[in-house]
């Protein structure tokens, strides 16, 4: 120990240390570990960090944001094992990290330099140059050239093939925790026509197809006008390259590869001080490499999503109809080379590039001419889709990892044998139009039944379920005919649901001083919780009621008349199975919201403690899905208002004294001024974990992104486990992707909490399961609305569409095997059918 404070002396008595605000580091400095270089307008801070207290490392982070994310990291691989080291240029010049005994750690290895200093620039970029030298080109070391797992703007990823030198991301060990070299990469293939590729070790699991002069084949969704950001892919015969600028310079983004194997392109909103996904790949089954192996084409919005080209069929029929895709299609005639034609695919992902021939200013007729020529062609497309479309590749292999696109795709030329290809027009035209002779069929067919079903619904209301009724045990058959006949499920008139016009009655108005009063001064001991919008208290007015007071935060952008409009018309809402509103209080600059008071707090404070789980036996907890259920139907479809509640979530089901359970608060957006029924807003309120894919990348919100809500409350209530949201790796964490995966194996009734022991109807909770299943479909479209739900909840009997995969657990999703019963399959029609009725209202 004497010994090391002698060095440190020593050290330092050689060196003059100061206190750094500055951007430069200079011979004559050194960085210790507490201290930070910030860039000249303070976006980036180089310093020291660590996240387990025993290994530290050198790192590049914004400085601005608190806890920002860690961009760069110089010893990766090599900690520092105590929490001093020194960052210093040392006498041969170089950047050099040491240990407290002068051991190296890193070191940027530069060998000719003078006078060099060290800068951290505003782009994150940290440089080491000769001090009389600011030309880029003439740097002498720069971060940029050494990415970990981000790609920040202005950084270029891709090949030298001059030198041979490459650059790639790789992911962190563990997110946030551990910067070690983990197991995902992100890199170029200069092969062929570039492409980049998201892998495993050296497993290919996603790719972004070949760049078309605007954007990757892959990406339809790619703009380059969104938010000013500017993709750029070149590449000559010395180089290809990646990255991507952003014309505003305050707009914070960054692209990088998770632990977990997601590729995220993620931006800060100030206004929501949170970082906002707002592109991820994979995204879905059809983005998985080779989904459907060699000549299949993948359609995320068919089902089953692979299919064979015309003239293909799949190599093994077996497995393909249990829906594994993999091992692709065939040709049904052989290739015979004069005669062969061309079939046109229309936006589909350029299949796989690396072993391709092309040639840049040729065009779409030569390109065909040269295909046609050559016997082992068996493909050709345009390169780029510019100026009409430019350029000649051909494949003179199998075509794999293909996909067909809504829009946006590329056109791709297949070589079929004359006689496959002669059947009718273009693979494309046909399917249309086999999809609308099922759809026409299906549709006449619906209109007879529902002709029926509604005679038979006007004569008796219950006879729905009876009459699908086959085996039912009693008692379950007793619940279905409550929950049908229950308010809201099928009450057409507003009376029915407890709504009451109050059109000419005032608004409850409460004074800032009697809600004081009843709060205790909005003590502590008062206080019941504190959500987004505010900190809720318990108070006793003098009459002796219980109330609760929320009372919002002063950032409420509304006007008071607005607000009081607001609360007026939500006052009315009123159902079993929402809290009620009393009134509210407006003085001064406070906004206080007075609710009834509901003893049992809220289902988080149950369903989470291991001491109070076992209150909720299985009856308990699906009359509270069902009465979950009910009230989001009520807010989505029976009341005037059609409410998106938008933060769905345990903490906001309320349980009165009989453990009924109640939703809070609705309306939050009405009163925070967005009152759209479905739109886009810059303000994602949800939260993690609840929020449905399309609601947390794009900000798009619909009843759809409250069905998603709900069947996370649905599959939390069975497991009694938290879903705790974006994409763990461990499926442990990973409530939906767990849940899948058992729904999937066929051992869905293990996910069942264990405090429930058996007490419980395999057949409900199975039925609830599959419900919370297609409300978590990754695709809005795919997921049930809220009166479907009840239906399906309510009735034993209520055929049900297999679900897909759910949002937030892909890309580690085997391809999607199925194992429903062919009877199921037969009768899915009979239950669209069901549901079309129940939405038609
Ligand atoms: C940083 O560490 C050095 C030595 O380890 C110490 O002398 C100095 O006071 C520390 N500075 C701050 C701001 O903590
Ligand atoms: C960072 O914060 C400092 C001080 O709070 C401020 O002066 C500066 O403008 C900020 N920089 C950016 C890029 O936001
Ligand atoms: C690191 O040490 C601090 C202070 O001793 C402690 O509060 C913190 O929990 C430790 N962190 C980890 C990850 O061990
Ligand atoms: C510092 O690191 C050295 C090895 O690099 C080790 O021997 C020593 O025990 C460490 N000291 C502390 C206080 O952790
Ligand atoms: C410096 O050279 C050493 C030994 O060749 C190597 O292990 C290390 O990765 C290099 N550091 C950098 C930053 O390139
Ligand atoms: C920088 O300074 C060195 C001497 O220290 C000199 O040889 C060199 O020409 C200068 N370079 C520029 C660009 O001024
Ligand atoms: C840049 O972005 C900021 C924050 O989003 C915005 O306030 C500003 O108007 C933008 N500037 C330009 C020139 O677009
Ligand atoms: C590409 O095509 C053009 C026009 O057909 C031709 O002149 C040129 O030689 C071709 N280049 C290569 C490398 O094949
Ligand atoms: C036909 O295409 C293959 C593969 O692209 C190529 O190797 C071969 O040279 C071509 N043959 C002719 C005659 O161009
Ligand atoms: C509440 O606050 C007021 C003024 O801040 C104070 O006079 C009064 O005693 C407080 N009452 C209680 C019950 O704490
Ligand atoms: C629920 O409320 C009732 C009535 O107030 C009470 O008896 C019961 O203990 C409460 N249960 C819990 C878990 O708080
Ligand atoms: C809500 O929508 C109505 C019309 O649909 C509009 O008049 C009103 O201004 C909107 N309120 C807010 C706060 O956006």
């Amino acid at each position: 120990m004497p010994g090391f404070f002698f060095f440190l002396f020593c050290f330092l008595a050689l060196h003059i240390t100061i206190s750094f605000s500055s951007d430069t580091l200079t011979p004559t400095q050194t960085l210790l570990t507490n201290q930070t270089l910030v860039s000249p307008t303070q976006v980036f801070a180089l310093g020291f960090f660590s996240r387990t207290n025993s290994s530290w490392y050198l790192g590049i982070w914004y400085h601005n944001i608190s806890n920002g994310p860690v961009v760069w990291v110089a010893n990766r691989d090599n900690p520092l094992h105590n929490s001093t080291g020194f960052l210093t240029i040392g006498e041969n010049k170089n950047m050099i990290l040491t240990t407290p005994s002068g051991e190296p750690v890193w070191s940027s290895n530069v060998t000719k330099a003078n006078n060099p200093i060290l800068q951290l620039l505003d782009t994150g970029n940290l440089v080491l140059r000769e001090a009389n030298v600011t030309d880029p080109a003439n740097y002498l070391w720069q971060s940029f050239d050494y990415p970990t797992d981000t790609l920040l703007p202005g950084m270029k990823m891709g090949w030298n093939l001059d030198t041979g030198v490459e650059k790639h991301l790789t992911s962190w060990k563990v997110e946030g925790k551990d910067p070690s070299s983990g197991d995902y990469s992100f890199k170029i293939d200069p092969r062929g026509i570039p492409e980049i590729f998201l892998m495993n070790e050296n497993d290919r699991i996603y790719r972004s197809g070949p760049w078309n002069g605007e954007r990757f084949s892959g990406v339809p969704e790619m703009q380059p006008d969104t938010d000013s950001i500017m993709f750029d892919f070149s590449y000559d015969n010395h180089g290809v390259h990646y990255s991507f600028s952003i014309g505003n310079r305050s707009i914070l983004s960054r692209l990088i590869v998770t632990s977990g194997g997601v590729l995220k392109r993620r931006t800060w909103v100030p206004s929501s001080n949170t970082w906002t996904t707002f592109w991820y790949a994979p995204k879905d089954q059809c983005d998985n490499f080779k989904a459907c192996g060699s000549n299949g084409l993948c359609d995320s919005n068919a089902s089953p999503v692979c299919t064979c080209m015309r003239g293909f069929s799949p190599k093994n029929q077996q497995a393909w109809s249990l829906r594994d895709g993999s091992e692709g299609c065939v040709r049904n005639t052989n290739l015979d080379c004069g005669t062969d034609k061309f079939l046109h695919l229309e936006d589909v992902k350029l299949p796989e590039t690396s072993s391709v021939f092309a040639n840049r200013s040729m065009n779409l007729e030569e390109c065909k001419d040269l295909c046609r020529r050559n016997c082992s062609c068996t493909a050709y497309a345009n390169i780029e889709v510019t100026n009409g479309g430019t350029g000649c590749v051909t494949w003179s292999a199998e075509l794999i990892d293909m996909r067909k696109y809504p829009s946006g795709g590329q056109d791709l030329f297949v070589r079929l044998a004359a006689s496959d290809a002669d059947d009718t027009g273009s693979a494309g035209g046909s399917h249309k139009t086999n999809h609308i002779g099922e759809i026409a069929g299906i549709t006449a067919s619906a209109a007879v039944v529902i002709v029926g079903l509604v005679m038979i619904f006007w004569k008796k209301r219950k006879v729905l379920s009876i009459s699908n009724l086959k085996t039912t045990p009693r008692g379950s058959f007793q619940r279905s005919r409550e929950l049908l006949t229950s308010d809201g499920v099928f009450s057409t008139n507003r009376e029915n649901s407890g709504e009451r016009n109050m059109d000419d009655i005032e608004l409850p108005m409460f004074d800032f001083n009697t809600l004081t009063m009843a709060t205790n001064n909005f003590s502590e001991e008062n206080k019941l919780g504190q959500g987004g919008f505010g900190i809720v208290y318990r108070g006793r007015l003098m009459e002796g009621r219980d109330i609760a007071v929320k009372r919002l935060s002063k950032n409420s952008v509304q006007g008071v008349e607005e607000f009081k409009n607001e609360v007026k018309l939500i006052v009315r809402l009123q159902h079993r199975n929402l809290v009620r509103l009393f009134g509210c209080c407006v003085e001064m600059d406070e906004k206080l919201l007075v609710y009834e008071h509901m003893e049992n707090r809220s289902l988080y404070s149950i369903l989470f403690d291991k001491a109070k789980k076992h209150m909720l036996d299985w009856n308990r907890r699906f009359s509270i899905i069902c009465g979950i259920a009910r009230g989001i139907l009520y807010l989505h479809h029976d009341s005037r208002l059609r409410i998106i509640h938008r933060d769905l979530k345990a903490s906001n089901i309320l349980l009165d004294s009989e453990m009924n359970p109640k939703i809070s608060d609705f309306g939050m957006a009405r009163l925070f001024g967005a009152n759209q029924t479905e739109g886009n807003t810059l303000r994602v309120v949800g939260t993690y974990g609840y929020m449905s894919p399309e609601y947390a990348m794009d900000g798009t919100f619909s009843v759809k992104s409250d069905v998603f809500s709900f069947g996370v409350l649905a599959l939390e209530i069975i497991t009694g486990k938290k879903n705790r949201g974006f994409y763990y790796s461990n499926d442990d964490m990973n409530l939906l992707g767990n849940a899948w995966r058992q729904w999937r194996d066929g051992s869905a009734l293990e996910l069942v909490d264990s405090s429930l022991g058996n007490s419980y109807s395999p057949a409900e909770v199975l039925r609830c399961i599959h419900v919370g299943l297609l409300c978590v479909q990754e695709r809005a479209e795919d997921r049930p609305t809220m009166s479907s739900v009840m239906l399906m909840l309510s009735s034993e009997s209520a055929l049900m569409p297999q679900p897909r995969n759910p949002g937030f657990s892909v890309g580690k999703n085997p391809a999607e095997t199925d194992s429903c019963s062919s009877k199921q399959d037969e009768s899915w029609s009979v239950n669209q059918v069901t549901v079309t009725l129940l939405d038609a209202r």
